[in-house]
Parts: structure tokens; C-alpha cells; sequence
């Protein structure tokens, strides 16, 4: 899977088993990412709809959300992923870009994804394989690159993975219905229909996806923009356009809120850190205009429920709340009963 900050790879089994037990039917992902959570949502049966500002976002929402695996032809997209493998590279933007100018890939896997890229654009714009191939061609350039995993800066020295060669695999569609949506959250949450289950997951600090993830956007868009210092980030990415009011701490609570009260939804479950700028006690009354609140507290190796003991992620009670550090905050609102099903799902 790819590497993206503040994704929610570890978490995962808890929130399928707190949608599990929401009994929801649908559910929105608001801050998608990776849209590993719209993903787990969408395998316990869920309609989902993966929303995010980001436009690899809405890529991998309309590959993995919005496709369903039972509908199409999944050897036309293992035929197209063999063409694309087989084609020689050809240096163009991209290596000159990100492999000669600055080096996150090592020029023959640039000169590669370059002819890739060129290819899609000619040849399946307008199939729906566009999206799943340019996914696959994400995470083929992700698992070679020379980063630690954002794209503000690269390595001094190559990463060993850097010397693979690239290789475009099967991207694994899901079965079932779903949406994908981009835009600002703020836009877009009271224009969607209602959900049964909202999840949030925004950023937490000043840092902005637009500029840790910029080749990611510039592959998808392949608006080959002009770029500004030694990581060459789009111009774009440094304008108050592309600015999150999640990103300030200024504006952060202000906007958390309006959207709160936005939501179109029964129960909302939102993730935040506790090394941010909300504390535990901010984030309950946030969601006290939603009905009951809960809330849970994850570390890396166990989640902390202050109010209802230390678990395990196989949810057995394993001991009181001790130290805590680098707290992962699930904040559940809604209906009493619902949200006491939820977090009860956990002990
Ligand atoms: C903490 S990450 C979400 C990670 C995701 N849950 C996962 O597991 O991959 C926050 C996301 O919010 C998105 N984002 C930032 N500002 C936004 C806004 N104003 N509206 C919608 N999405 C926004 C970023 O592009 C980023 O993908």
C-alpha cells in the first residue's frame, strides 16, 4: 500500500469493527487519502462515497470506490496493465522533473512512467481503465521512489527500492457501489446526500498534502506545471489556493466545527491527534452537536479507552489507561444506543 501520512493503515480493523457495528448501510470518508477506510467500508458491504481535495485522491476513490469489481472486465485491465509493462521508456517531464532535476526516482524508472503516462492519456482517457491504470502507475513509482515517504525532499543517497525496476501490478478492484468526490470538504459535505455513518480524518497540522504529495498530483492531472525549488513542487503548491483551513491553527477549530454541524449524517466517527491543536476536551464538545459522544484513544500497539478500560486490537481487556503518547482520538456522535453498540463492539 502506499505510504502517505497520517493514513490510517493500523487503525484499520478497529473502524471496520465500529462501522460493523454502527449497522450502517452507507457511509461517506471525507478526507479519503488513500481511501483505505471508504475501502474497508466498502468490503463490510457499505455504498461508500471517498471525498477528498486531492485529484490522486479521487483516482484511487474511482478506482477502488466507485468501480465495482463485479461489473467490468477484469482482464482488460490485466491485458492493458501487460501493454504498459511492455512498453520501452521515454524520457519527458517526469524524468526530467523528478529524476535529472531533482532525484526521487532514478531516471529508468522516470523514462518508464514517462512512456506509461503518455500512453494512458492517448489511449484510455476516455475508458474506464483510465483510473485504475493510473493508480497502478501510482503505486508502482511509490514502491521504487528515493523518499521517506512525503515528497518535500528526497534522499541524499539512493534508496536501495529505488533500483527495482518499475513494474505496474493488478490494483485490486473491490466488489460493490460507490462515489467519488473531489473537493474541499467544507464545499462539498452539505451538498452530499445524507449517509448513515460520516468518518473524518483531517489533517493535523500546518504541513499540506498538496505540496508532500505533489508528483502524485501532477501524474494524475499531467498539467506538467512549472516548479519551484530544490523538491520542485508545482508553482500552485505554494499560492493561497491550494491552502487547507485545516492546515492553520488559526482557522482549524472554526472549521472543524462549521463542518460538524454540515454533515449530513446519523452517527460521525472523526480521528484526531493528540499531538495537535484540539485538546480531548475541545474535541467533545465539538461533537456534543451531533448527540451522545464517546470517545476512544489508539497508540501504535493498543488503543486506550479511558472511559472504558486498555484493549487490544482483537478487543480483549488487557489492562487500566496508562502513559500515554501519540494518541490516535476516535471521537463517536450520534444517536446514545448507536454509539454505546459501537464502542461495547470493542471490549
Ligand atoms: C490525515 S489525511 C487522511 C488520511 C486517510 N484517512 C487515509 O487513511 O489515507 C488528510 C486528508 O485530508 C485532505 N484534505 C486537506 N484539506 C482538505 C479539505 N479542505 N477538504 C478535503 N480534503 C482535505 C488531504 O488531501 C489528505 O488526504
Amino acid at each position: 500500500m502506499i505510504k502517505y501520512l497520517g493514513s490510517k493503515r493500523t487503525l484499520i480493523p478497529a473502524l471496520s469493527q465500529l462501522g460493523k457495528a454502527s449497522g450502517a448501510k452507507t457511509a461517506l470518508d471525507l478526507f479519503t487519502g488513500t481511501t483505505r477506510v471508504a475501502q474497508a467500508f466498502k468490503k463490510l458491504g457499505m455504498t461508500v462515497t471517498a471525498s477528498d481535495v486531492a485529484t490522486y485522491a479521487e483516482c484511487f476513490g474511482k478506482t477502488w470506490i466507485e468501480l465495482d469489481s463485479n461489473a467490468v472486465d477484469h482482464s482488460a485491465l490485466l491485458a492493458a496493465i501487460d501493454e504498459l509493462n511492455a512498453l520501452p521508456g521515454e524520457a519527458g517531464y517526469f524524468t526530467e522533473k523528478f529524476c535529472l532535476e531533482a532525484r526521487y526516482f532514478q531516471p529508468k524508472n522516470g523514462e518508464k512512467v514517462d512512456a506509461m503516462r503518455k500512453h494512458i492519456e492517448l489511449y484510455y482517457k476516455e475508458s474506464w481503465l483510465y483510473y485504475p491504470l493510473l493508480t497502478s502507475l501510482i503505486l508502482a513509482a511509490d514502491r521504487v521512489d528515493s523518499t521517506t515517504g512525503i515528497q518535500m525532499a528526497f534522499l541524499k543517497g539512493w534508496a536501495s527500492r529505488s533500483a527495482n525496476n518499475l513494474e505496474l501490478r493488478d490494483p485490486e478492484l473491490l466488489p460493490g457501489a460507490g462515489f467519488s468526490v473531489r473537493g474541499d470538504a467544507l464545499e462539498v459535505a452539505k451538498d452530499l446526500p445524507p449517509v448513515d455513518l460520516a468518518y473524518l480524518d483531517p489533517p493535523y497540522n500546518q504541513h499540506r498534502y498538496f505540496g508532500n504529495y505533489h508528483i502524485w498530483e501532477s501524474l494524475v492531472r499531467w498539467d506538467k506545471p512549472d516548479t519551484y525549488g530544490i523538491a520542485n513542487k508545482r508553482l500552485d503548491a505554494r499560492g493561497a489556493e491550494m491552502k487547507s483551513p485545516f492546515n492553520s491553527k488559526k482557522t482549524m477549530a472554526a472549521a472543524l466545527t462549521k463542518l460538524v454541524g454540515d454533515l449530513n449524517c446519523d452517527t460521525m466517527m472523526l480521528s484526531y491527534n493528540n499531538e495537535s491543536w484540539l485538546s480531548r476536551a475541545d474535541l467533545i464538545d465539538l461533537a456534543a452537536t451531533r448527540g451522545h459522544v464517546e470517545i476512544l484513544d489508539f497508540d501504535f500497539k493498543r488503543y486506550v479507552g479511558s472511559q472504558i478500560g486498555v484493549f487490544n486490537k482483537a478487543g480483549e481487556k488487557v489492562g487500566v489507561p496508562g502513559a500515554k503518547r501519540n494518541i490516535e482520538h476516535v471521537v463517536i456522535a450520534g444517536e446514545k444506543s448507536t454509539v454505546k453498540r459501537m464502542v461495547n463492539s470493542l471490549k
